[in-house]
């Protein structure tokens, strides 16, 4: 129940329980959405590891299947690990994973739906030649580093192209790259698709079309659990792709997201023409108490995901069906919000809801406090200064899973500075006073905001559910997920406030708030218990 689970999510996917990491897979296929993970069926922590599955028809209410891929051959038998799915040309669906196989050597699987006319691909056949890619005395692929399997896409030449991650030495990250024509033999090409020397390791790798001219790349990045993309352009010819100048290619690049954030997948919709980007959302606590509570592990809400107009960053916004779930908008007129002033929203569950608000600046040119140059790390500025310090324009925000006397809250906030006679906003999410009781990674979180306030007013829109919190400053152009568990703030006494710690008023331009529904999680059948 809700009182004795107060963490468990409302709209985010979760299995009934059991741990569960990165997405796998996702595609649509005869107009259903479906979404593998990586799911250990006998425990709230990593260990054996097979594909669950869920289907939906709109990206919010889930159907859990039985696992589609379950350790059972030699070359998968210590784990079906992440992979993806890619659309054949006729239509048919592919899986490509990673098996950990008898001695614990990474190979690349393929499995193909037994029967290609249920839009449900409840069963799924592995192929009798299997492992197609292997690390071997001549390739040099180190076999513990070689492993999640992209989307395919298909050449001018009719060859499939697939890049895996790998590592090289000198801690090289690396995309390898693969090609076929069969999807069943694939041999290493002369040159990886893109490596960068400054990152280590890159799992879940993801590369896909974002414009004509522009592809990104995104590296999951093992050492740090960093994610970065680069923004580039790829030539089909020479499969070569090539980062656009600034575009940096480490983990201080671009990321996704800016907090809690990792293995993310992107499938292209070909219903609604749009790119979906999913991701894993790990917990912040430890494994004892994952063990307790018998879970571990959300997906974040589907984003849309598309490149911005500047050509040099993506935009994510969570995708239109999330509006199904709204219901009881609260709608605030034109405020200002005086300095030091606190304000609540109310009328909505604060423990799941979506909130947006936008925030205009009258005083900009006057106000702003002046940037520092020496100032390189976003995130450490919003860690020393917090949501508590007084500055000119802002820390302002949001205060959300809050207990009514703001004992408890996670606070996602702006702070506006002045560079020569630009603006630099800055964008924190702020987990320190986020619970009085557990103990937990309550880092804080913080990345820049491409929006000019002189131009523009300056959005946030935060998606609150129970123990999770997306925010999506600037209309998307920078996101930011935190875990939190609160213990006061639990359900039905969790509170959102606006607030302004700076010393300038500010005016609110807009604010909507709305209650969001329970999505519905359900399962064909208990099969857990055969596992
Ligand atoms: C990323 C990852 C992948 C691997 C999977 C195993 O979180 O480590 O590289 O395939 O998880 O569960």
């Amino acid at each position: 129940s809700a009182d004795s689970q107060p963490y468990r999510s409302a709209y985010h996917f979760q299995p009934p329980n059991n741990w569960m990491n990165d997405p796998n897979g996702p595609m649509i296929y005869k107009g259903i959405y479906h979404l593998f993970y990586q799911y250990n069926p006998r425990s709230a922590v990593w260990g054996y590891i097979v594909w669950g599955h869920a289907t939906s028809t709109d990206l919010v209410n889930w159907t859990i299947h039985p696992p589609a891929l379950l350790p059972s051959e030699p070359y998968d038998i210590n784990g079906c690990w992440s992979g993806s799915a890619t659309i054949l040309q006729d239509g048919t669906p592919a899986i490509l994973y990673t098996g950990i196989d008898s001695k614990n050597n990474q190979v690349q699987n393929l499995a193909m739906p037994k029967n290609p006319l249920d839009p449900y691909l409840v069963e799924w056949v592995k192929s009798p030649h299997n492992p197609i890619m292997e690390p071997n005395s001549m390739n040099k692929i180190n076999s513990t580093l070689f492993r999640d399997p992209t989307t395919a896409w298909l050449g001018n030449d009719e060859r499939w192209r697939v890049i895996v991650g790998n590592k090289r030495e000198h801690h090289i990250g690396t995309a390898l790259l693969y090609t076929s024509t069969d999807f069943v033999c694939w041999t290493e090409a002369e040159r990886p698709l893109h490596s960068s020397n400054e990152t280590g390791m890159w799992e879940c790798p993801d590369f896909f079309p974002v414009s004509n001219a522009k592809h990104v790349l995104k590296a999951s990045v093992f050492r740090s659990l960093v994610e970065y993309y680069t923004v580039g352009t790829y030539d089909g010819e020479t499969d070569i792709f090539i980062p656009d100048e600034g575009s940096v290619d480490n983990e201080s690049g671009l990321r996704l997201d800016y907090g809690k954030y990792y293995a993310s997948k992107s499938f292209f919709d070909s219903e609604k023409k749009r790119r979906i980007l999913l991701a894993w959302v790990n917990e912040s606590t430890s494994t004892n108490i994952d063990i307790m509570k018998g879970w571990s592990g959300l997906q974040a809400f589907p984003r849309k995901i598309w490149l911005d107009k500047s050509e040099k960053q993506l935009v994510q916004w969570p995708a239109e069906e999330i509006e199904k779930l709204r219901t009881n908008q609260v709608k605030l007129p034109i405020t200002t919000l005086k300095a030091g002033s606190l304000l609540e929203v109310s009328g909505v569950t604060g423990a799941q809801a979506d909130v947006e608000i936008s925030f205009s600046i009258p005083m900009l040119e006057r106000a702003a406090e002046v940037f520092e140059s020496s100032w390189r790390n976003p995130q450490e500025i919003c860690s020393q200064r917090g949501s508590s310090a007084n500055g000119d324009l802002g820390p302002f925000g949001l205060l959300v899973l809050a207990s009514s006397d703001i004992q408890e809250f996670t606070a996602v906030f702006f702070i506006i500075f002045k560079k020569n006679s630009k603006f630099v906003v800055l964008m924190c999410s702020d987990q320190k006073r986020s619970s009085l009781g557990l103990d937990y990674d309550k880092t804080t979180y913080g990345a820049f905001l491409d929006v000019d306030p002189v131009k523009q007013n300056l959005s946030l829109r935060t998606l609150i559910d129970h123990s999770i919190v997306e925010s999506f400053g600037g209309e998307g152009k920078t996101c930011i997920t935190a875990r939190v568990y609160p213990t006061l703030a639990i359900n039905d006494k969790a509170h959102i406030f606006v607030f302004n710690n700076g010393s300038q008023h500010i005016e609110i331009s807009n604010l909507s708030a709305w209650s969001l529904k329970q999505a519905k999680i359900s399962s064909t059948e208990e099969h857990d218990k055969s596992l």
